[in-house]
């Protein structure tokens, strides 16, 4: 099953917004699983309340000392938790002391990430050149260039994106806000805009925990996540259906 890597390359345009958005919206029957792998900390535990552990400093300790991790053995959903409502997440420590050397090994060893029968939806964080986010971007079935409609990050994305085309197979762009149409982004990077992603204070407060939401894939945030999703869903390789099958 795919893994889907989502990355910023400055600012904080809501990568791991997007990222539990995307996998909580990915389409039944699949289960998915959110791993934060951003070097800089993760900030679910702290949204949601929860502890870091079982997480990716966990994963990436069998990352290390299990030599033979294959998809089969699923490492990454052994390392999660279950959030309220169901969400598997596999969470990185908080700061970035203790989550920078789990997210590097890591990063080196994407095989662990891959659980048969799931998608991965990874939170990379912010990517530089040879950063464990460039890793896991070039080891993705998609990966998500996530940028905030804002000059500052547009101009960003310009000046890196030929480089990231290089290091990358599968690059989309999400672009959150709507200060900017689609057309203007696709003419400033040239390249579409894969989904636009609103701003929605109420989901993204839902999505920290904060507050609760009737419908909450009614509201614009987890609609445009669900077609993100589906989109993925139906083009992105089915890999790992195959390696299981091949023995
Ligand atoms: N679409 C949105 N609408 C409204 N608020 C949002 C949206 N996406 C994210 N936010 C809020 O903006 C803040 C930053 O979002 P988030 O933490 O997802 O960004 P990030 O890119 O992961 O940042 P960082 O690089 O710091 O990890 C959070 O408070 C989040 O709830
Ligand atoms: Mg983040």
């Amino acid at each position: 099953m795919p893994m889907i890597v989502a990355f910023s390359l400055s600012g904080a345009p809501g990568v791991t917004t997007l990222a539990l958005a995307l996998a909580a919206a990915w389409p039944e029957p699949v289960p998915s699983v959110l791993v934060e792998a951003d070097t800089s900390g993760g900030d679910l535990a702290a949204w949601r309340r929860m502890p870091t552990s079982p997480g990716v400093a966990e994963l990436a300790a069998t990352a290390r000392t299990d030599e033979t991790a294959t998809a089969a053995a699923a490492p990454v959903l052994g390392c999660a938790q279950v959030l309220a409502g169901g969400q598997r997440v596999c969470l990185a420590p908080a700061t970035a002391d203790r989550a920078a050397g789990a997210v590097d090994l890591v990063s080196h060893h994407p095989e662990v990430l891959r659980a048969p029968g799931a998608v991965g939806v990874v939170d990379a964080g912010r990517l530089a050149p040879r950063s464990p986010a460039a890793h896991l971007a070039a080891a993705a079935d998609v990966a998500l260039l996530v940028v905030a409609d804002d000059l500052a990050q547009l101009k960003r994305a310009q000046a890196a994106l030929p480089a990231l085309r290089t290091g990358v197979e599968k690059l989309g762009l999400v672009v959150t806000g709507a200060r900017t149409s689609d057309a203007q982004v696709q003419e400033a990077l040239g390249m579409p805009v894969l989904q636009r992603i609103p701003t929605d204070p109420r989901s993204a407060a839902f999505l920290r925990g904060e507050s609760g939401l009737a419908r909450p894939f009614r509201r614009p945030l987890l609609r445009s996540a669900r077609r993100l999703a589906d989109e993925l869903a139906s083009t992105a390789p089915q890999a790992s259906a195959v390696e299981v099958s091949r023995g």
